[in-house]
C-alpha cells in the first residue's frame, strides 16, 4: 500500500474522529474531551476516551488507541487501504492515486475477489432455480413454503445442483481453484485431490454483510438430508459470530423504527420480511455473541429477542438477553403461544396477530419473572432457590443502582424472598461469577500518576516551549529519575534528542509498556488548567521534594521500628524543612 502521505493526511484531516466514534459509541463530553464504553471490550464504566484536539482514542480499560483510521480499521474490521477508502469516500475525497495502489494490498484484494466469486455463485444459483428441473421443484418448495417471487427475488434466494461438481465446473474456468477452496465453496478430497461442491440439492441464502457484501451463504436441504442447514465456513470475508443475516435489509428499518427483531433461523427472518415486517435480522445457527449485540447496538438499542419456543430456543433466549444486556440495549421477549417457531406463526395467524403480540411483549425481567414463577414451585424452597438463582445473573448486569434497587425489590415480591438475601446472593455472583470484569477490573486497579507529572507531561506535548524549557533542564538533572513515569520521559528526551520535536503516534508507538501507555494518557486526557511555562519548573522541584519526602518517610518508618529516637527527632526536622521548601 502507497498512498502518499499528503492525502492521507487531507483524509484525516477532513473526518472528525468524534463524530466517527460517535457512530459507534454513546460518547459523552468530559471537560476538553470525550468518554464513553469502550467498544473493544464489555465494561460497565466508561473508561474509552477520545481527544478532541488530537484526534485520537485511548481505553484505560484494554489499551486500545489509535486515530480515525486505526479505530475503523478495528471497529469494522477493515484493512488500511479499505479504510483510507471510506473514510475518503466520506468526505468526498478522490482517491485516484491512492486507488491505484489499493490494488498492491494482498489482503484487501483478496476480500474484493472473494466477494466477487460468491456474486457469480449467487447468480449461477439464482439462474439454476429458474432455468432447470431440480431447481423448479426447490421453487415449488419454496412456494409451499409461502415464498413469493418477489421475496426470493429480494433475498436472491437460489439452488444448489445435486450433481457433486456442477458448481465447481462452471467457475473453474474463470476463477483459480484455491479461491474457490477459500471461499468455502469447493472442497477438496484428500484421496484424489478432486474438487467437489460444498453446497448440494440445497436451496441457496446468500449472507450479506451490513454493509452488503456477499460474504457467505446458508443453504437448505430440499427433501431429506443432513444437515438439515449447511453454512459456508469462516473465511477471509464471513465470521459468523460478527454476522447478522439481512441486516444490509433491515438496517435502514430498525433506524427507522428505532427497533429490532431478532429471530433465529433464515426462514423465520424472511417470512417476516415478507409480511412486511422489515426491521427483522436472523443469528444463524449460533447463540448470539458480544460482536454481534454490539453491532446490532450501532442501528438501534431496543431489540426484541423472538426465538423458537422449544427448549434450544429457550436456552438461547437467556443468553442473548445476558449479551444484550452486558451491551445495555433495552430488550423483550416475545415468545409465541403454540410452539410455532415466527415462520409458521405469521403464516397460520398473520401479521397483525404477530404484531400485536409484539407490542405485549414483556421488557427482559418480566419475561424472567414469568418465566421463573412457571418453571419452578415458589411454594417450595427449592423452587425459591432455582427462581433467585435464574434472576441473580440478570441482576447482576444492572449497573443503574437505582434500577438495581428496584428490581431486587421485584424479584424479592414475585418470589417472597427477603431482599437481603438476594443481595447476599449476588455479592457471591461477583467474588465467584465469572463474569468477565476484565476491563472493570483493569480500570480499577489502576494506579493514578502523580498530579506533578501529569502537569509536566501534559505540557511537555501540548506546548513546545514548555517542551523546550522542561526537557533541557531534566536532560541535566536528570531528576525524572524515580518516577513513576520515569520510561516516559526517558523516550521524550530520546525522541528530542533525534527529531527535535515531540511526536505523540511515535511517542505513543515507542512505549512497550501498558502501563506506560496508561500514565501518557492519563496525563493528556487530565482536565488541568495550563500554567506559566516558569512554572513548570517549579512542578518539577515539588516532584522531587515529594520523591525526598517519600523516601523519608520510609526511614522514618524504619527508625520507628529500631526505636531509634535520635535519628526519628533529625529525620522529622528533615522533613518539616522539605515540606516548608515545597510550598509556593
Ligand atoms: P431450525 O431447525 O429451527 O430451522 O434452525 P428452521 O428455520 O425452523 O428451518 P426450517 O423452517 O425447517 O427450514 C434455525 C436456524 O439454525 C441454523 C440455521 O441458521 C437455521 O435457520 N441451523 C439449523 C443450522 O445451521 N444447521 C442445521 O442443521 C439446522
Ligand atoms: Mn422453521
Amino acid at each position: 500500500m502507497r498512498a502518499d502521505s499528503g492525502i492521507i493526511d487531507q483524509i484525516k484531516s477532513s473526518t472528525d474522529l468524534v463524530r466517527l466514534v460517535s457512530e459507534y459509541v454513546r460518547l459523552r463530553k468530559a471537560g476538553a474531551n470525550y468518554v464513553g464504553l469502550c467498544p473493544f471490550h464489555t465494561e460497565k464504566t466508561p473508561s474509552f476516551h477520545v481527544h478532541q484536539s488530537r484526534q485520537f482514542y485511548y481505553c484505560f480499560g484494554c489499551g486500545a488507541k489509535g486515530d480515525v483510521f486505526k479505530f475503523l480499521e478495528a471497529i469494522e474490521r477493515l484493512s488500511f487501504p479499505e479504510a483510507l477508502r471510506r473514510l475518503a469516500d466520506r468526505s468526498g475525497i478522490p482517491l485516484n492515486k491512492a486507488g491505484g495502489a489499493i490494488e498492491g494490498d494482498d489482503q484487501a484484494q483478496e476480500k474484493t475477489r472473494l466477494y466477487q466469486v460468491n456474486e457469480e455463485a449467487a447468480r449461477l444459483f439464482r439462474r439454476q432455480l429458474r432455468h432447470s428441473d431440480e431447481g423448479q421443484q426447490a421453487l415449488n418448495y419454496l412456494y409451499g413454503r409461502g415464498l413469493n417471487d418477489d421475496t426470493i427475488e429480494r433475498f436472491e434466494i437460489g439452488y444448489a445442483s445435486g450433481r457433486s461438481d456442477w458448481l465447481f465446473q462452471r467457475l473453474r474456468g474463470n476463477t483459480p481453484q484455491d479461491l474457490l477452496i477459500k471461499a468455502g465453496l469447493v472442497q477438496q478430497r484428500e484421496d484424489d485431490s478432486r474438487c467437489f461442491d460444498r453446497f448440494r440439492r440445497r436451496v441457496m441464502f446468500p449472507i450479506r454483510d451490513e454493509a452488503g457484501r456477499l460474504v457467505a451463504f446458508g443453504g437448505r436441504i430440499v427433501g431429506d438430508g443432513q444437515p438439515k442447514y449447511l453454512n459456508s465456513p469462516e473465511t477471509p470475508v464471513y465470521s459468523k459470530s460478527r454476522l447478522l443475516f439481512a441486516l444490509n435489509l433491515a438496517r435502514e428499518p430498525i433506524r427507522r423504527r428505532d427497533a429490532a427483531i431478532l429471530v433465529e433461523g433464515y426462514m423465520d427472518c424472511i417470512a417476516l420480511h415478507q409480511s412486511g415486517l422489515n426491521n427483522v435480522i436472523a443469528v444463524c445457527g449460533t447463540s448470539l455473541t458480544e460482536q454481534q449485540a454490539r453491532l446490532l447496538s450501532r442501528f438501534s438499542s431496543n431489540i426484541v429477542v423472538n426465538f423458537d419456543p422449544d427448549a434450544a430456543g429457550s436456552k438461547a433466549t437467556l443468553r442473548s438477553l445476558e449479551v444484550f444486556l452486558d451491551q445495555h440495549l433495552a430488550v423483550r421477549v416475545l415468545t409465541l403461544p403454540a410452539k410455532q417457531d415466527p415462520d409458521a406463526f405469521i403464516r397460520q395467524c398473520g401479521a397483525d396477530t404477530y404484531s400485536r403480540l409484539l407490542k405485549e411483549a414483556p421488557s427482559c425481567f418480566d419475561y424472567l419473572l414469568a418465566r421463573a414463577a412457571h418453571e419452578y414451585d415458589l411454594q417450595t424452597v427449592e423452587g425459591k432457590v432455582a427462581a433467585v438463582n435464574l434472576l441473580l445473573p440478570f441482576l447482576d448486569r444492572v449497573t443503574n443502582r437505582i434500577e438495581k434497587s428496584e428490581r431486587i425489590k421485584g424479584v424479592s415480591q414475585a418470589f417472597s424472598v427477603d431482599e437481603s438475601i438476594i443481595r447476599e446472593e449476588l455479592k457471591k455472583v461477583r467474588t465467584t461469577g465469572n463474569r468477565e470484569q476484565l476491563g472493570v477490573d483493569a480500570v480499577r486497579l489502576r494506579t493514578d500518576l502523580n498530579l506533578n507529572e501529569k502537569y509536566l507531561l501534559k505540557a511537555i506535548l501540548e506546548d513546545d516551549s514548555v517542551a523546550e524549557t522542561v526537557l533541557c533542564e531534566l536532560a541535566q538533572s536528570k531528576d525524572y529519575l524515580g518516577f513513576q513515569s520515569e520510561s516516559i520521559f526517558q523516550e521524550l528526551l530520546g525522541l528530542y534528542q533525534e527529531q527535535g520535536r515531540i511526536s505523540l503516534s511515535v511517542l505513543q508507538e515507542r512505549l512497550t509498556r501498558q502501563q506506560d501507555r496508561d500514565y501518557l494518557n492519563q496525563a493528556l486526557f487530565a482536565e488541568l488548567q495550563p500554567l506559566e511555562p516558569a512554572h513548570y519548573l517549579e512542578k518539577m522541584r515539588q516532584r522531587k521534594i515529594e520523591q525526598e519526602i517519600n523516601l523519608l518517610q520510609k526511614q522514618i518508618k524504619a527508625a520507628e521500628q529500631s526505636r531509634d529516637l535520635e535519628l526519628l527527632s533529625s529525620l522529622h526536622s528533615k522533613k518539616v524543612a522539605l515540606r516548608k521548601s515545597s510550598s509556593f
